[in-house]
């Protein structure tokens, strides 16, 4: 639908609402330093606009909801799993489709047949489950994402693109050793940045070449779609899906987080054109997830998700999903905060390398910003930088390539006030940045530390 005007409205009415709670900066203070300064130990109820992730915190649609009633919950072939496979064949024709509770159930079944020791696997940039699951077999997690995907300030329309003479590099040394190459579309931890068409074309070039197999981690593919569709020549006239079906025709299997753009609170899934690591994988599944016909999930998830891979390729939806990020992003820009631009699809990643210069990063300035938000606003962000990527296997503690600050939103959740609010907040608490505290980490797991690990601010 065109039309003069230009204000984004949500393209939907509130059907069934949930109450936020407004607390005191005192409460938050207490709250804070309760939870070792780390967001992920916050009370949900103590965050009043929760833009930790964009992961399972969509609303569902009426139509969502219906079709849980529909929920079969039967143990083997249920109706309600070949609805969901239908719908998940329907964009992604792979020949076998393996349910699983997320997205990280899946990377953990496939590394856990394809990994292992001497093994590498090339991706643009690993999300850090990705990469926790490739190491955890024993293989190595290469990023190899274009060089501007490291420069936030840089404008680029695809900054997810792999670097694709760097893979054929690779591949030529050590095609041998490498089971999988992955593109993560979009490119979460590089800022939410879309991968070209031409370069999903390119990677499978490369990889059929060498006779590489190619998988997509495709948990947010219908944003990337989008960006495609706006951005990239001869793709505006595309629907969505035909779109989606091309990217999937390139690729020989994927793993999904269906938490994302297919609006489930939880699932995900495996799908793949090899008969034979489909029985490995299905084998493996069976061990830890649940028969092949729901995987970890319940009948009534599995109908809620093949409902809301229809919603997920809408154009309407999509225009405003974009535009409405684009809306925070920009705000925040013309304000003088720095941000990673352009701005990607499911979040807005504040530069806080940047911002915060006087912070170390082994003082970890993007944890130092992510708590002022909260204490300020009551506003949940997430670190991606030295808290989450700064610990190697070897056990040496480095920077990342960026300290991001991410504002993920959750999909048809909150409103344009909502972000007026958030917008209001950042401005002021970036006004004050020089003010803030580094902090240290007091108390650290073996790994994924940045779930758990405590913190106290330097003085
Ligand atoms: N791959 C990407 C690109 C992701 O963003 C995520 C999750 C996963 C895989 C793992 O999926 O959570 O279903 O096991 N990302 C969430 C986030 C957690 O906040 O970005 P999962």
């Amino acid at each position: 639908m065109s039309q003069p005007f230009t204000t984004i409205i949500e393209p939907f009415r509130i059907h069934s609402v949930e109450p936020l709670r407004m607390t005191t900066a005192e409460e938050r203070s207490f709250a804070i330093e309760h939870a070792g300064f780390n967001l992920f130990n916050l009370h949900a109820e103590d965050v009043l606009i929760d833009l930790l992730t964009d992961s399972g915190t969509g609303a569902m649609s009426r139509d969502q909801w219906a079709a849980i009633q529909h929920g079969d919950e039967s143990y083997a072939g249920s109706p309600s799993w070949f609805r969901f496979e239908a719908a998940v064949k329907e964009l992604f024709p792979f020949r076998h489709v393996i349910p699983t509770h997320q997205g990280r159930a899946a990377e953990r079944i496939l590394f856990s047949v394809v990994g292992g020791p001497g093994k590498l696997v090339p991706n643009n940039t690993h999300f850090d489950t990705t990469r926790a699951n490739v190491e955890f077999s024993g293989a190595e997690a290469r990023d190899l994402v274009i060089p501007e995907g490291h420069d936030a300030a840089k404008i680029h329309p695809f900054k997810g693109n792999m670097d694709l003479g760097a893979l054929e590099t690779l591949l030529q040394e050590r095609a041998a050793t490498i089971p999988v190459v992955f593109l993560t579309i979009t490119n979460n931890s590089g800022g939410g940045q879309p991968v070209s068409l031409a370069n999903i074309r390119g990677v499978s070039e490369i990889c059929r070449r060498y006779g590489v197999p190619f998988f997509l981690d495709a948990c947010r593919f219908a944003e990337n779609a989008w960006f495609i569709h706006e951005r990239e020549e001869g793709q505006s006239q595309r629907d969505i899906s035909d779109i989606v079906r091309e990217i999937a025709s390139l690729a020989d299997g994927m793993t999904m987080s269906a938490k994302k753009d297919p609006f489930g609170n939880i699932g995900g899934w495996l799908a793949l054109n090899d008969d034979d690591l489909a029985e490995k994988c299905r084998s493996m599944l069976i061990l830890t997830e649940g028969f092949p016909t729901y995987g970890g999930l319940a009948g009534r998830d599995l109908e809620a998700l093949a409902q809301g891979l229809k919603e997920a390729v809408q154009p309407d939806y999509l225009r405003y999903r974009i535009r409405s990020t684009a809306y925070l992003g920009d705000a925040l820009d013309a304000a003088g905060v720095p941000v990673v631009k352009p701005i990607g699809g499911h979040a807005v990643y504040v530069d806080a390398k940047a911002l915060l210069s006087h912070i170390a990063p082994l003082q970890y300035p993007g944890q130092a910003l992510a708590v002022a938000l909260y204490k300020a606003g009551g506003i949940r962000s997430c670190e991606i930088g030295t808290v989450m990527f700064g610990r190697q296997p070897d056990g040496t503690e480095t920077p990342a390539a960026m300290e991001l600050v991410r504002l993920a939103i959750p999909r048809r959740t909150y409103t344009q006030s909502h972000i007026d609010y958030v917008i209001e907040v950042v401005t002021s608490v970036a006004k004050d940045a020089a003010s803030l505290p580094g902090y240290r980490m007091v108390q650290e797991p073996q790994a994924l530390r940045h779930f758990t690990a405590q913190f106290e601010p330097i003085a």
